[in-house]
């Protein structure tokens, strides 16, 4: 067994990390140490592209071009993407190709496009899916994806292959369950359907949690031959020796996850440098790519930047994307570190260094970061304590280096306590004589310095000043293609998708089953779409619906004041009404376990009908049709929340003609209402 694997010097960092010395080296006479792979950032897992699709298309295209164009701003070069598998994966849920075994489809959601306008800016972007969960029949009832490993290595293999037949998408990376239990198994059935469905190239990176897979692949060559990388989450920039001693590629496969302020771009600094410092990760993607998903769903704002106004236009290119461009301009995918000692460490007063050279060894790129404790913690885990001072550093280059008489830099100066930042400003060279300089560095900087003569700030003008949800807000569908996602509905439950009969346009929620959760809890067997904002307390709801005869759902819902989204969508409060086809109920949460009064209705499947909610001046009123169903007390709790249209069940039910009102609009439409206490007798409840 020994011989199977590289008798690799485990040089995590003991034995150089802390040596102390002035002056750091960049030598390339010991050779090169790992390959690198590259700076990512991850879209879903989930939905958290939800709010780009639909931007005006120059300010999309600008946001595009700062997240993907070479040369100009995070120039990432790993897009990694959710398989969506119709189930809720942090911040909503993203559609799976095959919502039922007899169903398949490509065009549904945005990461399909997310990839092409990746690969249009980028084409040696390397592309990454990965799922969080899986419809229903993969699990056939169970909770686990792994009842019968060939299905489910055919139908991810089946996403693999419609990337490329249906968007010319190559996808170079596919993982296993994202933070959830692997099986070895799965893990060669999946290989083995790869191989013989022609996807040779695509990689297996594996197990997307922590680094235990590393002694499963020790004891077994055979998977040993199939894992390409180990792909760690959130390591805090150290790896696992187990997984060191693999001699795999090792990757933070899932990182960052902080506010995009100046403590993240710090996060973000720190740990692209110091995860291979410390632990020889050559690969770190960004959890998450952009935050394009509402204020107050779980972890807003945690991307390389920020767009949460397709209505205005508005985004944020924040302080990480100009972090990022520190790496990403200058090195690239098969560009290798050199040796720890001889171009990667630490800095005798704190910070780090890394330096990468390309693969015939002309062009050499060091990265220095002098990030403070408290101005570079990453939301998880824990940093311990440690101390960075100004320091002067002598930077010595040899071997093939040692005739470098000049290098282009790049600076980065994260402003705390008032100061401005300086962010990716390109500085006077740095000469060498003799092969020598000196560098004096403060605290909470980020510096390249490479013989790369590329690298640009890229720039676009101010975008349209922000806006609020805009209010009258219709949405009729009528002017999507087929299968698209409604835009600002925000699905957190069910997925929902564009279809057309009879020459009308409308939504339909698709998910006929309980899909195999990825939130631990599971979920209750509702589906929930949220729009708008959390701060609305007054509004007036409506909706048309239908409930379709075959694999209907038991009954559909206008919601307001709904507080929660994420995995924590299934215990949201607010007001819900719910229709039945021989009932409503206004219940307070939406697990219905809290009923605020109940009334008579008769309708039948198939049919369409329009359900309002008013919320105004401490107040609740409902309609069915064109009659109002009950006028109530507003419940004491939540006093604000998104809207949201949802069902009762899993179970097919479409939607159409959704109209948002503020509370006076609304109450004008609701006063064209007949009052109808003949037809619906209501029940209180205390
Ligand atoms: C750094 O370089 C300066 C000038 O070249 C030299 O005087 C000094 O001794 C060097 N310091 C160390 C620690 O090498
Ligand atoms: C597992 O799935 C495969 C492919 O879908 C199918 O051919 C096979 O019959 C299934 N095996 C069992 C035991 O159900
Ligand atoms: C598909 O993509 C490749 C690059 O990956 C490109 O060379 C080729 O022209 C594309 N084919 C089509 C039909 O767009
Ligand atoms: C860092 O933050 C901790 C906790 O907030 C605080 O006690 C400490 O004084 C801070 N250190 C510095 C150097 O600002
Ligand atoms: C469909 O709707 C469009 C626009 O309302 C109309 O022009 C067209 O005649 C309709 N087609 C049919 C078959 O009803
Ligand atoms: C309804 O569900 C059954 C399985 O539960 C399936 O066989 C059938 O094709 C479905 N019909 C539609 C229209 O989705
Ligand atoms: C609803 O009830 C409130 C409080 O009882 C009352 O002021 C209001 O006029 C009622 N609205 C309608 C439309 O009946």
């Amino acid at each position: 067994m020994a011989m199977h694997f590289p008798t690799l010097v485990a040089v995590v960092c003991a034995a150089v990390c802390g040596a102390y010395s002035q002056s750091i080296v960049f030598d390339d006479t010991p050779g090169m140490e790992r390959q690198f792979d590259g700076i990512g950032g991850l879209s879903g897992g989930g939905a958290t592209s939800k709010l780009l699709v639909n931007y005006p298309q120059e300010q999309r295209d600008q946001i595009l071009d700062y997240l993907f164009k070479p040369n100009f701003g995070a120039s990432l070069h790993i897009l990694k993407v959710e398989i969506g598998g119709d189930v809720q994966s942090t911040d909503g849920t993203e559609a799976s190709h095959m919502h039922n075994s007899w169903d398949e489809n490509y065009q549904r959601g945005y990461e399909w496009w997310l990839m092409k306008e990746a690969k249009k800016r980028n084409p040696n972007i390397k592309l990454y899916g990965l799922p969080w969960g899986f419809p229903g029949w993969i699990g056939q009832g169970t909770h686990s994806p792994y009842v019968n490993v060939s299905m489910t290595a055919d139908y991810i293999v089946r996403w693999i292959n419609g990337a490329k037949v249906y968007h010319n998408l190559t996808i170079d990376y596919v993982g296993i369950w994202n933070e959830r239990p692997y099986d070895i198994g799965y893990i060669k059935a999946l290989r083995a359907t790869l191989d013989a469905r022609g996807f040779q190239n695509t990689l297996v990176i594996a197990a997307d949690e922590e680094w235990e897979i590393a002694t499963d692949i020790q004891a077994d060559p055979e998977l040993a031959k199939i894992v390409h990388a180990i792909g760690c989450h959130y390591p805090g920039t150290l790896s696992d020796p187990d997984a060191v001693y693999t001699g795999k590629q090792l990757w933070a496969s899932e990182d960052y996850s902080t506010f995009n302020d100046d403590v993240g771009g710090g996060c973000w600094a720190r740990i692209l440098n110091q995860n291979y410092v410390n632990g020889l990760m050559t690969a770190t993607i960004s959890w998450n790519l952009i935050a394009s998903y509402y204020d107050n769903l779980p972890y807003y704002g945690n991307g390389l930047m920020t767009a949460v106004e397709p209505w205005s236009g508005n985004y944020v290119v924040e302080t990480p994307i100009w972090v990022s461009a520190h790496t990403t301009q200058f090195a690239f995918v098969g560009w290798n570190y050199l040796k720890h000692g001889y171009g990667v460490g630490k800095l005798p007063k704190g910070g780090s260094y890394v330096g990468l050279v390309n693969p015939t060894g002309t062009e050499l790129t060091i990265v220095i970061e002098t990030m403070s404790h408290n101005h570079s913690v990453c939301i998880r885990p824990p940093l311990p304590a440690y101390n960075v001072e100004p320091q002067v550093v002598n930077i010595s280059l040899a071997g093939k280096f040692s005739s470098i008489t000049k290098m282009n830099v790049w600076y980065t100066k994260l402003g705390f306590d008032g100061a401005k930042d300086i962010l990716f400003e390109k500085r006077d060279q740095i000469q060498f004589v003799n092969g020598k300089a000196q560098l004096s560095l403060g605290l909470d900087e980020v510096i390249t310095l490479t013989t790369m003569t590329t690298g640009q700030k890229g720039a676009y003008p101010e975008p349209p000043p922000s806006q609020p949800f805009p209010l009258p807000y219709t949405e009729d569908f009528e002017s999507y293609s087929l299968y698209e996602e409604p835009f600002n509905l925000a699905q957190q439950s069910g997925a929902y998708e564009i279809l057309s009969t009879n020459n009308n346009t409308f939504a339909r929620q698709m998910t006929i089953m309980e899909p195999v959760f990825w939130c631990k809890f599971g979920g209750v067997s509702k589906t929930v779409n949220v729009i708008g904002s959390t701060d609305w307390t007054d509004i007036y709801v409506a909706v048309d619906f239908q409930l379709p005869v075959i694999n209907g759902s038991l009954g559909a819902f206008v919601a307001a004041r709904v507080d929660q989204g994420g995995c924590e969508a299934f215990s949201a409060q607010g007001i819900f009404l719910f229709a039945f086809p021989d009932r409503y109920i206004v219940a307070n949460d939406l697990a219905r376990t809290k009923t605020l009064k109940e009334g008579y209705l008769a309708f039948e499947a198939g049919e369409w009908h329009r359900l309002g909610l008013l919320v105004q001046d401490g107040n609740v009123q409902g309609s069915f049709d064109n009659k109002i169903l009950f006028n109530m007390t507003v419940p004491v709790v939540p006093i604000s929340g998104f809207a949201a249209i949802g069902t009762d069940s899993f179970g097919l039910a479409d939607f159409d003609n959704l109209q948002l009102t503020g509370p006076s609009e609304g109450h004008k439409i609701m006063s064209k209402h007949l009052l109808s206490k003949s037809l619906y007798f209501e029940k209180e409840h205390h």
